[in-house]
C-alpha cells in the first residue's frame, strides 16, 4: 500500500496521500485538504510548499548538490558548451555531437530581430535599467510573432518559439549593452559559436571585423551561462510558471520572469554584491563594520550574496564561480582589489556566530560580478547575464508546466479585513 499521512483536525482524522521523489524526498499531497475538511493549509513566501513535481533539476540544499536531468553542475560546468546543457535541460538528455549540431544550426538561424525593435531604444529615456529594457524587448517578441499567443499549437510551432526565444536572447542582451554605450549595433555573426557570438555583439565594433573575444574570456561567459541555467523552483522559475499556467504565451512568461529575476533578493543580488563591495572599498575597507550592520536588527542592511532560501550548507554554483574568479583574474592579469575585500567578507562572515548559526554562505552572486567585471560588464549589466545564462531553464519549466497540463495557479488566502458592514452614501460620510 502506498505511504499517507493522517492529519487530525478537530477531533477528525483525515488521510492523505504522500509523494516520494525520485531522490526520496516526500511531500504530503495537500490538494484534497479543503474539500475534505475545510481547511487550506498556509505558508507565506511557500517556504515549505512543493508547487510541482518536476524532472528538471535536483537540488539538495543540506549537501550541497545541484544536478540538471541527473547530472552533477560540476561534470557539466567542466566539460559542456552553454548549448550543450541547454538542450540537455530542454530535451532532457545530453545530446549526441549531431543533435547538437543541428540545435546549434538552428539557433543561429534565428539570431536576428526585426529591424523595428530597434526603434523601441529611441523610447527608452537614457540610463534606463538594463533589465526593464530586457525586460520589455522580450515582451515585444510576442507581437512580432503573433502565431505564439497561442500556447496550444502544434508541438512543432511551440519548438520555433523556443529556438526564437534562445537565438534572439543574446542578440537582444547585447543590443541593450550597446545602445547604452552609444555605439552601432554589431550584428550577429553565424560562423561564431553562441557564446563568441554573443561577445562579438557586445564588445566587438563595427569597424573592426578581426576582433575575437579572448578566449579566457570565452571560457568564463560559457561556464557563468551553465552554472545559471536551471535551479529549479525559484522565484522567477515559479513566475514563469505560474504567468505560463493562465496559458499566456511564451515571451510574455519569459518576461515576466525577467522581472521576477530583476529583484535584490533574486538576481539583482549580483548588481547589489559588487556595489556593496565598492561601497566597503570607498569606506576604508573595514569589512567588520558591514558584518555588523547585517547583523543588527534595526539596520537594514543584508549582506547581499549570502544567504538562500535552500542551500544550508554551501552553494555548489558559488564554490565553482569562486575558483573561476581567480582563474580568470589571473588570466587576464586583472588585480581587482574588490577580490579581497570579498575573500576578507567571506572570512569573516564564515566565522561569526550569527552567519554560522543561520547557516548563511556566500552564493552564486557573491563572486560572479567579479568575474563580469573582469569581463568588462557594467555592475548594471550583471543581472542580463544571469537572465540570458537562466533562460533554458525558465522555457524548461514552461514547457513542463504545460506537458503536464497543470491547472492555472491560483492561491486561496486567509482573510483578515473588516467584518461585513452596511454602506453609507458618500454624502453620508
Ligand atoms: N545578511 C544578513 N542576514 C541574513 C541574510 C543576509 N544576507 N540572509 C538571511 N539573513 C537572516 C535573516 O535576517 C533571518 O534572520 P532571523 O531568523 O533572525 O529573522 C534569517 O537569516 C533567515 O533569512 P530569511 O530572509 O528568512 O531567509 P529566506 O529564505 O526568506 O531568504 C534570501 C533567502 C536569499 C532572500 C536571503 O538570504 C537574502 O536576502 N540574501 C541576500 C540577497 C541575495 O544574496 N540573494 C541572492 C540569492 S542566490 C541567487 C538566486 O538564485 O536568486
Amino acid at each position: 500500500m502506498s505511504e499517507t499521512a493522517k492529519i487530525s483536525i478537530e477531533g477528525k482524522e483525515f488521510e492523505l496521500p504522500v509523494i516520494t521523489g525520485s531522490e526520496g524526498e516526500k511531500a504530503i499531497d495537500i490538494s484534497k485538504l479543503r474539500s475534505l475538511s475545510g481547511y487550506i493549509t498556509i505558508d507565506p513566501g511557500f517556504k515549505n510548499t512543493g508547487a510541482t513535481t518536476s524532472g528538471i533539476t535536483f537540488l539538495d540544499g543540506e549537501l550541497g548538490i545541484l544536478r540538471h536531468r541527473g547530472y552533477d553542475i560540476e561534470d557539466l560546468a567542466a566539460n559542456c558548451s552553454f548549448l550543450e546543457v541547454s538542450y540537455l535541460i530542454l530535451n532532457g538528455e545530453l545530446p549526441t555531437a549531431e543533435e547538437l549540431k543541428a540545435f546549434e544550426t538552428n539557433i543561429s538561424e534565428h539570431t536576428l530581430v526585426n529591424e523595428g525593435m530597434e526603434a523601441m531604444f529611441k523610447a527608452f529615456p537614457t540610463g534606463s535599467h538594463p533589465m526593464g529594457q530586457l525586460s520589455s524587448m522580450i515582451s515585444s517578441l510576442s507581437l512580432y510573432y503573433p502565431k505564439a499567443l497561442n500556447p496550444n499549437r502544434p508541438e512543432e510551432s511551440i519548438q520555433r518559439t523556443i529556438i526564437r526565444l534562445m537565438a534572439k536572447m543574446p542578440t537582444i542582451c547585447a543590443m541593450i549593452y550597446k545602445k547604452s554605450k552609444g555605439h552601432p549595433l554589431v550584428y550577429p555573426n553565424n560562423s561564431l559559436d553562441y557564446v563568441t557570438n554573443y561577445l562579438n555583439m557586445s564588445f566587438g565594433q563595427v569597424s573592426d571585423p578581426n576582433y575575437k573575444p579572448d578566449p579566457v574570456v570565452v571560457e568564463a561567459m560559457n561556464k557563468l551561462l551553465i552554472l545559471h541555467a536551471d535551479h529549479e523552483q525559484n522565484c522567477s522559475a515559479s513566475t514563469v510558471r505560474v504567468v505560463g499556467s493562465s496559458q499566456s504565451n511564451l515571451y510574455s512568461s519569459i518576461a515576466a520572469g525577467i522581472s521576477a529575476l530583476w529583484g535584490p533578493l533574486h538576481g539583482g543580488a549580483n548588481q547589489e554584491v559588487l556595489e556593496m563591495l565598492e561601497a566597503i572599498k570607498n569606506d576604508g575597507g573595514d569589512v567588520q563594520k558591514y558584518i555588523n550592520k547585517a547583523k543588527d536588527k534595526n539596520d537594514p542592511f543584508r549582506l547581499m550574496g549570502f544567504g538562500h532560501r535552500v542551500y544550508k550548507n554551501f552553494d555548489p554554483r558559488a564554490k565553482i564561480i569562486k575558483k573561476s574568479a581567480d582563474d580568470v583574474l589571473a588570466k587576464l592579469g586583472v588585480n581587482d582589489p574588490i577580490l579581497e575585500i570579498a575573500k576578507g567578507l567571506e572570512v569573516a562572515a564564515l566565522n561569526d556566530p550569527y552567519f554560522v548559526e543561520k547557516k548563511l554562505f556566500p552564493n552564486v552572486d557573491f563572486y560572479s560580478g567579479i568575474i563580469y567585471r573582469a569581463l568588462g560588464f557594467p555592475t548594471e549589466f550583471f543581472t542580463v547575464l544571469f537572465a540570458l545564462g537562466r533562460l533554458p531553464g525558465w522555457i524548461s519549466q514552461w514547457q513542463e508546466m504545460r506537458r503536464d497540463k497543470q491547472p492555472i495557479a491560483r492561491p486561496r488566502q486567509i482573510y483578515t479585513g473588516a467584518a461585513p458592514r452596511e454602506f453609507v452614501p458618500l454624502n453620508k460620510r
